[in-house]
């Protein structure tokens, strides 16, 4: 017979009695057990794993814990964090990094990949805290000047609208002007823009959550009325925009992959019909912004015709070919200091005669001068 049934109501009283008010020694003895672990596993993580991973210094002015400044001292990097992303499986690692220059003493935020210490995803500059240095501040407070650009290649990509005159140097002729960037990174680029014009209608795509989240933990991506970033596969989100038929002023396009030949743009991107659906969703006095990194030199003429037909032998003059075959014209932007080429591509076309060329050289002159970015961007060569 089910036992749940034989409830006597004497039984029921027994249930609803209070239970005692006073403790029994054993419970507590067990409380104060459990106090104690609990104290015990605090201070542990508050001397031995806190220390040894992040540094604490809630305040400024506030006089800092020697022990942790012993530990930073003598260091020129500092580790912020580091996270894997189940998405594309890469590593992120963010350092803040001392650096001497002109104005004295000061930090950049780096995020690369792991095992790619040497080329930095994103290079920020962080803001100075009064007269606190490296060793004795913790540099995870500090704000980032977003108007400090550090990489030559960012540099460029941002200059590259302006040049073609897509972007005004009038910042008020931008105002609501719609951009899209496909990779986001550490937002450098499009946070330098939304800072320079907080009216610009800024869209962000960026594939991995994991770099999203970084950027706007670390990096200070803001998402407003006028900026926002979205998770989503690129790739599809430029064949919605041209199914839907959106106009952009500028697109960006800095999505790479880790291709050790040509990782940018990512090989995905390097298709005849997603250049077609670029050139779609760039308004008539719009440009495409292309980030290329290529291992392979821009060898003879002949050699790529031969090669080409044998296996895919793509080198930076190739890519930028290929791209003004949906384009009226691109450019091809070199710096100095990376790797990196920069095409821009504009539905008109513009001409190469040497007077046009003249222009455009003193148009990006007065561009880099304009935007303060003459210092990163000493000279761009452009053909
Ligand atoms: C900004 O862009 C978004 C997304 O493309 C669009 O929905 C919105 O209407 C735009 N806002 C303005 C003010 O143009």
């Amino acid at each position: 017979m089910p036992q749940g049934i034989l409830h006597t109501p004497n039984e029921t009283v027994f249930h609803l009695k209070k239970p005692p008010r006073t403790m029994s020694m054993k419970t507590k003895q067990y409380f104060a057990f459990i106090f104690s672990f609990c104290i015990l596993v605090y201070l542990l993580l508050y001397f031995y794993v806190l220390p040894s991973e992040v540094l604490v210094d809630e305040q400024y002015g506030r006089d800092l814990d020697e022990n942790l400044l012993n530990q930073k001292k003598g260091l020129e990097e500092s580790v912020i964090t580091q996270e894997c992303s189940l998405v594309t499986e890469n590593c992120y690692v963010v350092v803040d990094r001392k650096v001497e220059t002109e104005l004295g003493q000061m930090v950049e935020r780096h995020m690369f990949v792991k095992g790619f210490e040497d080329e930095s995803d994103t290079i920020v500059r962080l803001i100075p805290q009064g007269d606190r240095t490296f060793e004795f501040s913790d540099t995870r407070m500090w704000k980032i000047d977003h108007l400090s650009i550090r990489a030559q290649y960012i540099a460029a990509l941002i200059s590259a609208p302006f040049i073609v005159s897509a972007l005004s140097l009038v910042d008020s002729d931008n105002d609501g002007k719609a951009i899209l960037e496909i990779g986001l990174g550490g937002g450098s680029l499009d946070m330098f823009l939304h800072s320079l014009n907080p009216k610009l209608n800024i869209t962000a795509v960026e594939l991995d959550p994991t770099v999203v989240s970084m950027a706007q933990k670390w990096f200070n991506v803001v998402n407003d009325g006028t900026r926002r970033t979205i998770i989503a596969d690129g790739l599809e989100f430029v064949k919605r925009a041209e199914r839907s038929q959106e106009k952009y002023d500028v697109v960006f396009l800095d999505a790479c992959d880790s291709s050790k030949s040509i990782p940018c743009p990512s090989k995905l991107f390097r298709m005849p019909e997603m250049y077609s659906s670029f050139s779609s969703i760039v308004k008539t006095t719009g440009a495409l912004v292309v980030n290329i990194l290529s291992q392979e030199e821009d060898g003879p003429e002949v050699d790529q015709v031969c090669l080409s037909k044998l296996i895919p032998h793509l080198s930076n003059l190739q890519i930028i070919e290929d791209l003004s075959q949906h384009f009226g014209s691109c450019l091809k932007v070199s710096i100095t200091d990376e790797v990196n080429v920069i095409a821009i591509c504009t539905k008109q076309a513009i001409t190469d005669s040497t007077s046009n060329t003249d222009f455009l050289r003193r148009r990006a002159n007065a561009v880099t001068m304009r935007l303060g970015l003459q210092d990163v961007l000493k000279t761009i060569k452009m053909n």
